[in-house]
């Protein structure tokens, strides 16, 4: 049967059926979805705007509302006129986003407020099979009010159905805060319960490191320290705080994106083969590795902060000092390369080198394994070394740099690599935004790419001494442009711990008929 033939709710169950076995859990097939901070940037930018593509697609239970809850005082059609903009909308989907408007309601109350919780509750109640209905309670918001709502939820929300509470980073600035935060939400909910968003876990890519290491026989008996040199993991941004300065300079480039998303990825690409694809066989596994690695010491970091570029054009002018949300005297590092290693029997000794930063020279994320040289060079040193390289961001792809002979009359080496690009080998597949398949997740009560509280703790344990030295010695980061690759003494910091650069990699694109 064609997916077109199917109802809505057909086609969500053969998902589920497929990707995720059956919801035992389900007391209802009525679903009510709350966002709490419904009024702020990113329920307008990515909650509502995920929403709509997945009830568009089909991919939603059949009844299924969904409530906005904020302190101001909103309507419908205002959240709407907010959205919009970052909807996608097109001239044949007016029905259909109708329809989903039509499902949608708001109300506006005090978080701290038991009161306001109730009138939630007897809304949520007065929707069509509303009391039993399964919720989503989506905390859109800063942490420091979810002490407070998570409490309200807990004694004023929750229904005969499930209940699940999706909670987005920061989780806490520290190993101590988190560890609070983690305390006070596992004394109301359970784990199974609490799905915690990193948005790289719901990344096709991201997803693809599981897949492509277990479900190969060729990587596996290279995917050691006797193989490989180096690990490297980056992102790069190539803009600024972006007017973000208020909430970015309290946290830094380390808390905003090396806590989590590179650590998430490191622990995919290190960690042993799970007994199952089970969320907590692959949890466990991850949890693991974290454990094996220890706090990391200044010596092992290099910190940048940007700076404007006369030569540069707009916002590149601009270091971050000055933004005008961000203080004069600022130490906060906007760019951090730091050095791990995973003290276990197939890491030992190979560095793993975590590489973020903003206002650099391009957009990426990637994962990149360097091996050793090869053994017993016949080629008069003229190879490089092999690089298997999964590109996260933009264009999703994988290679592997490798040596071939130069084509033709000639008997020499030469650097190519093996590519799998995706937009060209799966020319007419729409990937799902992150987000999309992160709360498709949480409908189907699927925990697999969601933080469990022992992977944060551990996360935090791992960067914290180093940040708190970091703020108590007022280091000051090392000034490098704006637009550029970010400060020399990175680059210098990589090399002395193995990874070779020999600038002489062209990629060339390849002929297309
Ligand atoms: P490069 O040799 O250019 O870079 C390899 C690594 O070296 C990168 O991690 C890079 O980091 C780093 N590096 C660059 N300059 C220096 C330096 N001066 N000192 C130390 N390290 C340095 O090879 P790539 O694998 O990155 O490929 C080059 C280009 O070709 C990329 O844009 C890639 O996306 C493209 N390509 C695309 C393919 C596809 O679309 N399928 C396939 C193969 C390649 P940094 O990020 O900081 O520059
Ligand atoms: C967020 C960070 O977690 O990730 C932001 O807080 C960053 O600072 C963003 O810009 C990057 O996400 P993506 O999906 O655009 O790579």
């Amino acid at each position: 049967m064609s997916v077109e033939a199917l109802t809505r709710s057909e086609v969500f169950g053969q998902l589920r059926r497929d990707l995720y076995g059956d919801e035992q859990s389900s007391h209802s097939n009525t679903h009510i979805f709350i966002i709490l901070g419904a009024s702020g940037d990113l329920a307008k930018k990515k909650i509502y705007p995920t929403l709509w593509w997945l009830f568009r697609d089909g991919l939603l239970p059949e009844e299924t509302y969904f409530v906005g809850f904020a302190r101001s005082k909103l309507t419908v059609e205002d959240i709407k006129t907010a959205c919009l903009p970052n909807m996608k909308v097109t001239d044949e989907d007016s029905e259909s986003l109708s329809a989903f408007f039509s499902k949608n309601s708001y109300l506006s109350g005090r978080y701290d407020d038991a009161e306001s919780f109730s009138q939630l509750n007897a809304h949520l109640s007065s929707l069509p099979r509303g009391a039993n209905a399964n919720r989503l309670f989506y905390l859109a918001l800063p942490p420091s009010v979810y002490h407070d709502i998570s409490s309200n939820l807990k004694a004023h929300c929750m229904t005969q159905g499930w209940n699940r509470v999706i909670v987005e980073k920061p989780f806490g600035r520290d190993l101590q805060s988190s560890h609070q935060l983690s305390a006070h939400l596992s004394s109301l909910f359970s784990e199974d319960q609490i799905y915690r968003i990193d948005h790289y876990l719901g990344k096709e890519m991201v997803q693809n490191l599981m897949v492509l290491r277990f479900g190969n026989r060729i990587f596996g008996p290279i995917w050691n320290r006797n193989n490989v040199a180096c690990v490297v993991l980056t992102f790069k941004e190539p803009f600024g705080a972006q007017g973000r300065g208020g909430y970015f300079d309290d946290f830094g480039i380390i808390r905003d994106v090396m806590q989590n998303h590179l650590l998430q990825m490191l622990s995919l690409v290190a960690m042993e083969k799970p007994t199952s694809t089970a969320s907590d066989d692959v949890r466990d596994e991850k949890v693991k590795v974290l454990k094996c690695i220890a706090p990391v010491g200044l010596s092992d970091v290099v910190l940048g902060q940007y700076v404007g570029d006369p030569d540069g054009e707009g916002e590149a002018k601009r270091g971050y000092l000055d933004d005008p949300t961000v203080p004069n005297d600022s130490h906060t590092p906007t760019f951090a390369t730091v050095v791990l290693y995973v003290q276990n029997e197939r890491w030992d000794g190979v560095p793993f080198i975590l590489r973020c930063g903003k206002a650099l020279n391009e957009r990426k994320a990637e994962v990149r394994l360097q091996f050793t040289d090869v053994p017993g060079d016949i080629f008069d040193l003229r190879c490089q070394r092999n690089e298997l390289v999964v590109r996260v961001q933009p264009d999703e792809a994988i290679y592997l740099k490798m040596m071939t002979k130069k084509p033709g009359v000639f008997f020499s080496p030469e650097e190519t690599e093996l590519d799998l690009t995706y937009r060209s080998r799966y020319k007419d597949v729409k990937l799902p935004d992150a987000y999309e398949r992160l709360i498709l997740d949480v409908f189907c009560g699927n925990q697999m790419h969601f933080v469990r509280s022992d992977e944060l703790r551990e996360a935090w344990r791992i960067l914290t001494p180093l940040l708190h030295q970091i703020e108590k010695e007022k280091i000051s980061p090392i000034p490098y442009i704006y637009g550029s690759r970010g400060p020399n003494e990175a680059d210098d910091l990589v090399r002395r711990v193995g990874f070779r650069y020999e600038g002489r990699y062209k990629w060339v694109k390849p002929h297309t008929a």
